[in-house]
């Protein structure tokens, strides 16, 4: 940081969580001040307050719905990172529009209404924001495919087909200007988020930028919510001696990006003027599937356990998604830390946090109970 003033002062919202506390550990390490607001979700964090949150963090045990709370939070605050969220395939519906739509609302309107001198915030969007991964068909060339019928998944066909001529369309990487659409209910509650911030940076002069990351991962990922983080959630059910569960047939893909390199996007975000105003992906830019990333979790801990793939299947779901990185690669991001090597990452760290519990089993079936996982015939 430049040496002339106070340094400056980052407030991370969600700080206690995955992402938000290797961002705050990056900050203070470049002479950023920062404050933690993060309310210890229960579903998250069963046990309170992590150990991993720095003591060198200033930490206020709050919700970003409590206007008064985030008020206090922003006093001083020179940059906003907002990654508090509802997240995942959880059944509530009213609490992720509450949490994510609303909770972003109030603290934008709050640091607009008292004139803070906020300088840039940096928002979390998802690549759940887009309806399905852009894709190419042997005729139509470059095409970017409605989200898949449920009745065309319930017969058992989860292919992604040409909008146009309704061939097999082949996946390639998705770019911001893709159609977006995601049809969860977190993906909705991200998008607005990121059209809130982006919108509110427009009207106020404020910079603003929308970071999509991809599915990230990696040491402190919760170990008790079976609802999100699909490298957690195979983990925790290996080790507690049960086979992953595979929705579909396992062949449908993600970019798993390590947590690290989604950390340092944030910090770019904030340093550069280059992705102002912008929604921008981050991630890993390499897809892996499902099938591939339950096979190398169960190498690396050794355990051989048959995977247990049923043909079944969330209605929004996409089928694949890489994405594009060339706007963030171009503005200097260069994710650095493979799978194999983040893997190994969390494998060491999972390993030191005692017994684990299965919680998905439990999960799955409310799931399934109230519609948000589908069998196919
Ligand atoms: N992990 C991913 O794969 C992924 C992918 C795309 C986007 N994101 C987004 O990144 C952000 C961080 O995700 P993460 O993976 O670190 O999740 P996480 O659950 O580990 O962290 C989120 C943190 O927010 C806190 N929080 C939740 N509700 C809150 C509330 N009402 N008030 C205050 N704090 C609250 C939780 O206690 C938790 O510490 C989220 O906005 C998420 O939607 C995550
Ligand atoms: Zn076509």
């Amino acid at each position: 940081m430049s040496g002339k003033g106070r340094r400056p002062l980052a407030l991370v919202t969600g700080g206690a969580g995955l992402i938000g506390s290797h961002l705050s550990d990056l900050l203070l390490s470049e002479g950023y001040g920062v404050r933690i607001l993060d309310n210890l979700e229960p579903r998250t964090h069963r046990n309170g307050r992590p150990p991993w949150v720095s003591e060198n963090a200033e930490f206020l045990h709050a919700d970003i719905r409590d206007r008064d709370a985030v008020r206090e939070a922003l006093e001083g605050v020179d940059f906003v990172f907002h990654e508090a969220a509802y997240g995942g395939y959880m059944p509530e519906m009213a609490k992720y529009v509450h949490v994510n739509s609303f909770g972003t609302a109030q603290m934008l309107e709050t640091i607009r209404d008292e004139n803070l001198p906020v300088r840039k915030v940096v928002v979390a969007s998802s690549q759940a924001v887009y309806r399905e991964g852009a894709a190419r068909c042997p005729v139509h060339g470059l095409v970017h495919p409605k989200m898949r019928p449920a009745g065309q998944l319930s017969r058992g066909d989860f292919s992604v087909r040409c909008p146009v001529c309704g061939e097999v369309a082949a996946s390639v990487p998705t770019a911001e200007d893709a159609p977006v659409g995601g049809e969860t209910v977190y993906a909705i509650t991200k998008m607005d988020q990121e059209r809130l911030v982006l919108s509110w940076g427009r009207q106020t002069g404020i910079p603003t930028v929308a970071l999509r990351y991809s599915c990230t991962y990696g040491p402190r990922q919760s170990i008790f919510n079976p609802y999100t983080g699909i490298i957690a959630i195979f983990c925790t059910r290996l080790l507690s001696g049960n086979p992953p569960v595979i929705y579909e047939d396992g062949e449908q893909s993600r970019d798993l990006c390590y947590v690290g390199d989604i950390a340092r996007a944030n910090l770019l975000a904030a340093t550069t003027d280059a992705l102002d105003g912008l929604p921008v992906n981050i991630g890993s830019g390499t897809p892996t599937t499902v099938r591939t990333v339950a096979t190398m979790l169960s190498d690396a801990l050794g355990i051989d356990i048959e995977l247990l793939v049923r043909s079944e299947f969330r209605p929004g779901e996409m089928r694949h998604l890489t994405p594009d990185l060339s706007c963030a690669t171009a503005a200097g991001y260069a994710p650095q830390v493979g799978l194999e090597a983040g893997i190994e990452r969390y494998l060491d760290w999972i390993k030191t946090q005692g017994d684990i519990r299965d919680y998905f089993a439990e999960a799955e079936a409310l799931l399934r109970n109230r519609r948000i996982v589908h069998e196919a015939r």
